[in-house]
């Protein structure tokens, strides 16, 4: 059965914009992207969204959603009143480009300070091996769809674009701990993960855990062994007594 959804969304570039309001027919079953193109289709041709396999494994088509961060083909239309007004608006941690496309490249800077894996020579079989369990503690990590969610809800950057510079963002917490946490990693990440991603900054309000997508833990599972693991560290008293006298 069809109706008519009120729509209500953000037209504009970097120089400004406002909210715009619609009425697009919608089919029970659908998402809100559907309605979005939709909107495209019938209303505005020019109306920029970012998109590409409709099937919450791109990443790619993050916005909010009534304010809160969500996957734009993966919020279906029966989860509101058909009587309401859903409000559609980039992510606000990142600067706009046009409408509903934000320019996420912050991400990627973070994501290029992360040293690769690093492992050691193969045994003399010319394999490498690991325990099952630390191939199953990975499998977890591994399933980010780098959607970005996690890093537009958290408020160490959302409102403060001041701190992007000096914390990494729960995305990135991720991939430091998956990679501090593999037995065939060399590099030693945790002072890396303090100092350059600013992990101490985090104050654990699990927000990220809270909208991602893929159901990733990531402060229980990722950030909060992190934080013992840095800790750990810091108070070693042979880094200490390093640190003291000047030598690590
Ligand atoms: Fe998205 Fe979750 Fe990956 Fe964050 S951890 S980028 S919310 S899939
Ligand atoms: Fe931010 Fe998640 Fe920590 S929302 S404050 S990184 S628990
Ligand atoms: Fe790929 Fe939504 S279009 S995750």
């Amino acid at each position: 059965m069809g109706y008519d959804l009120k729509l209500r969304v953000w037209r504009g570039d970097k120089s400004g914009g406002e909210l715009g309001d619609y009425t697009v027919e919608v089919s029970e079953g659908e998402v809100v992207l559907d309605a979005i193109h939709r909107l495209q289709a019938t209303q505005a041709g020019d109306l920029a969204v970012r998109w590409n396999c409709k099937a919450g494994k791109c990443g790619s088509c993050s916005a909010e959603i009534n304010g809160r961060p969500r996957l734009l083909c993966m919020t279906r239309l029966s989860d509101f009143d058909p009587a309401e007004t859903i409000t559609v608006t980039p992510m606000r941690a990142f600067p706009v480009i046009r409408d509903l496309v934000t320019d996420v490249s912050f991400n990627y800077e973070k994501a290029e300070q992360v040293p690769a894996f690093a492992p050691p020579p193969r045994d003399p079989d010319g394999k490498r091996r690991m325990m099952q369990v630390d191939v199953e503690r990975g499998q977890e990590f591994r399933k980010c769809i780098e959607c970005f969610l996690c890093q537009d809800t958290c408020h160490v950057v959302r409102d403060h674009d001041e701190n992007k510079k000096s914390f990494a963002g729960p995305r990135f917490f991720l991939r430091y701990a998956e990679l501090d946490m593999h037995p065939l990693d060399t590099h030693d990440r945790r002072a890396l993960a303090q100092e350059a991603a600013g992990v101490g900054m985090c104050n654990i309000t699990k927000c990220c855990t809270e909208v991602c997508p893929e159901g990733i833990h990531i402060t229980d599972n990722a950030i909060i062994p992190l934080k013992e693991r840095v800790a750990d560290r810091k108070y070693d008293p042979l880094v200490w007594l390093g640190n003291k006298i000047g030598i690590r």
